[in-house]
């Protein structure tokens, strides 16, 4: 007897339809079409509490919207402008390790693809493997090495298109910013990994062998699905802890909640520059 093969493709249907609703409901919400998006990591969504004639959307009222559990992770996406620019500001984001689930990882970039955006910034939270990091440090994220297990891209049945995953342009802008606004910055490689258990001691010393700057738990399938969409991608690492066996002490979910809170000021005015020059381009 024939054994009956379940289609990927009709999941991906799912998904697809599930994403036209909730696009739907933002674009009707929505004073203007977003240029931007922003995704924010663990402690770190308040950028978009200061846009011009901002609208709060709580992710609990758009249809499907996965909803992310982590303190820390507000759960809101803000519409604003910032100098004349339309931003998408999504404060929080849902883990892997929250849901298990790639679909709600992936929502965002999904949702942000379907409302036209272009560009994309992504923050996150993580802990400095480089032996030149301290705690605060930001950080530009120049490549990533998927540690998840995961392949987001799968669906799509072809190899992604080549290329920096990580914009060049963007990646000058940043420094230039930093330069102009006296902002320093850090640049490396962002390993992620699936969590929520913190890597090891010997689970560091392997990833810093094999190029890695920095470890956290978000971000690399969320860019991986962006780029073969033909978003061009900015990502910004803060460097809320050295990574276990780096640092003197355990590391906790609140220190880097507290860690995220200091970089605040700097993070908020190098996004802010970004935009502006992204902006006048
Ligand atoms: N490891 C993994 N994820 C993290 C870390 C870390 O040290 N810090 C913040 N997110």
């Amino acid at each position: 007897m024939k054994k009956k093969r379940s289609s990927p493709l009709v999941s991906v249907r799912d998904i697809d339809a599930r994403i036209d609703t909730s696009a739907a409901h933002l674009r009707s919400r929505l004073k203007h079409r977003p240029k931007i998006g922003i995704i924010l990591g663990s402690g770190l969504g308040e950028f978009g509490d200061g846009l011009r004639a901002s609208q709060v959307v709580p992710i609990d009222t758009v249809p499907n919207y996965p909803r992310a559990t982590v303190e820390g992770h507000v759960g809101t996406i803000v519409a604003g402008k910032l100098s004349g620019v339309s931003l998408l500001v999504f404060q929080g984001r849902v883990h892997l390790y929250e849901s298990g689930d790639l679909d709600s990882v992936l929502y965002p970039i999904r949702i942000a693809h379907r409302l036209g955006i272009k560009i994309l910034l992504l923050t996150n939270a993580a802990g400095g493997l480089h032996m030149n990091f301290r705690p605060a440090d930001l950080m530009i994220i120049t490549d990533q090495i998927n540690l998840t297990f995961e392949n987001p891209i799968k669906h799509l049945r072809r190899p992604s298109r080549g290329g920096d995953l990580y914009d060049p342009e963007i990646r000058d802008i940043m420094r230039a910013v930093g330069r102009e606004s006296n902002i320093e910055l850090r640049q490396g490689i962002y390993c992620g990994i699936k969590g929520p258990s913190y890597e090891t001691v010997a689970e560091v010393e392997m990833i810093r062998r094999i190029g890695g700057d920095a470890i956290g738990m978000s971000t690399v399938n969320e860019v991986s699905l962006a780029h073969a969409l033909g978003i061009r991608l900015g990502g910004i690492s803060c460097i809320t802890n050295l990574a276990t066996g780096i640092a003197a002490d355990k590391l906790t979910h609140r220190e880097v909640t507290e860690v995220a809170a200091l970089v605040k000021e700097p993070l908020q005015s190098l996004l802010t520059g970004v935009v502006q020059k992204i902006g006048t381009r």
